[in-house]
């Protein structure tokens, strides 16, 4: 147990050692339990196979022992044994995936969670509001995660919430859990998707139900127009070098679909699929070169020179 608790803290918050929803917490328990029977058997067998090892040696003056071709009694008993072992396994594990593979409850959330090389698009289809690497969810409140691919095959996994299940192009997947305690909590892409799938990353934020009304309805609100003189000299910016083209910033007339949604883009602490954390020195080193980033990034190095660069993170970082 010393090793599972040694998981558990500190430096490694990507772990399903630290389970946050009731799915994450039935696998882990499966887990744990298999692991010991692992254990327990591991011990019976070593030790038997000591014992007859010491007891059973040769000894100075032995003659070869008698020599037999099968015994019945032992035949049956060891293939009864791992029979009866791995049917409890059987046993205890199908209740829990027929549960975790249902239909999702009808008072759930809907989040559609599309997987993109490579990043996450989250959207709440009841409120309109499309994010994109973070996904928030409230407390106590079932959610439904509806898996969708715009490419090629993702795999959408955070540890905390529970396992993982792929995203496909043009077939719907699911996977519904209710998260249990507040916190961030980090994840990854788990399928191997092209050039940047070790950076295609992804947190969830559980929130309060208060907490997450709040950020819904921040959501909803179109960009807010900055009076900032930087800030509005990269607003034009963006629609005139192209960002448009590929970005939505709701209220403006960017409306492009390929990237990600970027009406409230300062309100996120993370870029780039998840792996930057939203500094004003990182912005600005991902609109310099974003395949030197993310190779294989779809947003392409654009030639920004200093002074395009400086407007538009003031820019990006007036869209709370
Ligand atoms: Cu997307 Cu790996």
């Amino acid at each position: 147990m010393s090793l599972v608790a040694a998981a558990c803290t500190g430096e490694t918050p990507q772990t399903a050692f630290n389970p946050r929803s009731e799915y994450a917490t039935a696998g882990l328990d499966l887990f744990v339990l298999i692991v010991w029977m692992g254990v327990i058997i591991g011990v019976i067998v070593e030790a038997v196979l000591i014992w007859a090892a010491i007891h059973y040696r040769r000894r100075p003056g032995d003659r070869l022992p008698p020599q037999i071709h099968g015994n019945t009694v032992v035949e049956i008993a060891w293939t009864t044994g791992p029979v009866i072992v791995v049917g409890y396994i059987l046993f205890v594990t199908l209740p829990v995936i027929f549960t975790t593979q249902a239909p999702a409850p009808s008072t759930a959330m809907n989040v559609n969670v599309i997987g993109h090389q490579f990043w996450w698009e989250f959207q709440y289809p009841d409120a309109s509001v499309v994010t994109a690497n973070e996904l928030h969810l409230p407390i106590g409140k079932a959610a439904n995660l509806i898996l969708h691919s715009d490419d090629v095959i993702h795999s959408f996994w955070v540890p905390a919430l529970g396992g993982k299940r792929d995203a496909f192009p043009g077939h719907t997947n699911y996977i519904w859990m209710t998260p249990n305690s507040t916190g961030e909590f980090p994840g990854q892409c788990y399928q191997l998707c092209g050039y940047s799938h070790g950076n295609m990353r992804e947190r969830a934020i559980i929130q309060s139900q208060a907490d997450f009304q709040a950020w819904l309805t921040a959501q909803q609100q179109p960009a807010v127009q900055s009076t900032d003189p930087a800030a509005a000299e990269g607003a034009q910016l963006l629609q005139t070098r192209g960002c448009a083209a590929c970005h939505t910033i709701n209220g403006t007339a960017a409306q492009g679909k390929v990237g990600p949604n970027l009406t409230h883009f300062a309100s996120r602490g993370t870029l780039a699929g998840s792996v930057l954390d939203s500094t004003t020195a990182n912005i600005r080193m991902w609109l310099k070169d974003p395949p030197a980033v993310k190779p294989g990034s779809i947003m392409p190095n654009l030639g920004l020179n200093d002074h395009e660069l400086d407007v538009l993170v003031a820019y990006l970082q007036s869209l709370k």
